[in-house]
């Protein structure tokens, strides 16, 4: 077979055991091995594909006999399964993935890492001029090697609209012929104490970030095992991993995130159906999350000074990580099909703390909070008494 930028891999090896058909192949050299893609647009690699026997069961669905990568033994298989490696999504070219919150922060870098890659996006925000920013931006990234020009629809939605998902998600599987992998990465902040807190608050981010999830993860299942390869990447927190006073909601259904992905992994394992999932935890993260928070009330003069000192304290203070690094993890974590996926160090010092002190960690929290309140005290007393002091 010839085809420009594919040949045989230097391992030429195509092989067949009646059960599996192994076929290694470079992708992006030409005859003489030189790479075939504009400077510094995509790297040539040898990609190895394995047919896998497919049998049926009694109700006619198609079942996998054997997985597992070209070449390896049966005790590289059996180790690979139960550590979850068999379903790792090499690369992500000529695949089609959907994100939710596309319109911006991570949701926009992921979006625009993919294009980079030659994966077609079906992008969903209830923000309609930021999501088209970010599909202009990733038509203009897509690799123009790719052989039909990279596919990106866009659908203005709420997450929260169980509906409205489930239509996206049948909806983008048949503009896009199929669908391999999900971002349920759309998310919302709420602080405020659980004494003062209005239900209307607290079901309004259970809305977006726990039921959002779970909608995108039930409305794209189905299409993600049809295609037979797929991964379900859904976005917690580092607030996923500890609590912290007047972050209540926002930790409930962060926390709800994390539970409920990590037994979507595991039923998926047991399934052997093909698609994996990632729970992911960024700590801070150079995004517009601060500023389109919601600040109750109470929490001014308590453990914050104004709503808009809050929000700068916290970006100023937490967002230590680029969105497009984050964006750079959450793929390699999907490549190497990782179950959780931290982001940033301070993710990971928060991910260790929880670890040594799984408890007491709260002490720690309360401590340092208390001396911030003290500081912030101490300050509004002497702004108080300048006010006060006659001219
Ligand atoms: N930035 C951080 O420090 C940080 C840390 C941990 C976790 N996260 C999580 O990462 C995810 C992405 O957040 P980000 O930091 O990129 O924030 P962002 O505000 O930059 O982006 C969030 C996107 O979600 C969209 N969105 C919000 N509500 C929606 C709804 N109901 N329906 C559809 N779209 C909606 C917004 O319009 C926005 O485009 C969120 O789930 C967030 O909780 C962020």
């Amino acid at each position: 077979m010839s085809l420009p930028g594919l040949k045989p891999g230097n391992d030429g090896r195509v092989g067949d055991d009646a059960e599996q058909i192994h076929i290694s192949v470079a992708v992006g050299t030409d005859d003489q091995g030189r790479s075939i893609f504009p400077a510094g647009r995509l790297a040539p690699s040898t990609y190895s594909l394995t047919i896998r026997a497919v049998g049926y069961n009694l109700d006619g669905k198609p079942t996998v006999k054997h997985s597992g990568g070209s070449g390896r033994n049966r005790r590289q298989r059996q180790r690979a399964a139960q550590r979850g490696w068999e379903n790792a999504m090499k690369h992500f070219t000529d695949r089609v993935a959907a994100i939710t919150g596309a319109g911006s922060g991570m949701g926009r870098s992921l979006a625009l890492a993919l294009a980079r890659e030659g994966c077609h996006l079906a992008l969903a925000d209830r923000n309609a001029a930021g999501l088209a920013e970010t599909a202009q931006l990733a038509r203009a990234a897509a690799p123009p090697i790719v052989g039909a020009p990279l596919r990106v629809t866009t659908r203005v939605l709420d997450v929260a609209d169980r509906a409205a998902m489930f239509a996206w998600a049948d909806d983008t599987a048949a503009e896009h012929g199929r669908v391999n992998l999900v971002f349920n990465n759309a998310g919302v902040v709420l602080s405020s104490t659980i004494q003062g807190m209005d239900y209307a608050d607290l079901e309004w981010i259970f809305g977006i970030n726990f039921w959002g999830v779970v909608h995108g993860t039930k409305a794209f299942l189905p299409h993600l095992r049809a295609a037979g390869e797929g991964h379900i990447v859904n976005t917690s927190s580092v607030f996923g991993l500890f609590a912290q006073p007047g972050m209540s909601g926002y930790n409930a259904t962060k926390f709800a995130v994390r539970g409920f992905t990590e037994a979507l992994r595991q039923e998926l394992d047991l399934m052997r159906c093909g698609v994996s999932a990632t729970s992911v935890h960024p700590g801070g993260i150079r995004t517009n999350i601060a500023q389109s928070s919601r600040i109750a009330k109470n929490m001014v003069g308590f453990m914050i000074e104004d709503e808009q000192q809050g929000k700068d304290h916290f970006e100023k203070k937490f967002f230590i990580t680029a969105a497009d690094e984050a964006a750079r993890i959450i793929l390699d974590g999907v490549r190497r099909n990782r179950r959780r996926v931290l982001i940033g160090r301070d993710a990971r010092a928060a991910d260790w703390l929880t670890r040594v002190l799984p408890s007491a960690y709260q002490t720690l929290v309360v401590w340092r909070m208390h001396r911030r309140m003290r500081r912030l005290a101490q300050k509004r007393a002497r702004e108080g008494a300048v006010a006060g002091r006659p001219a």
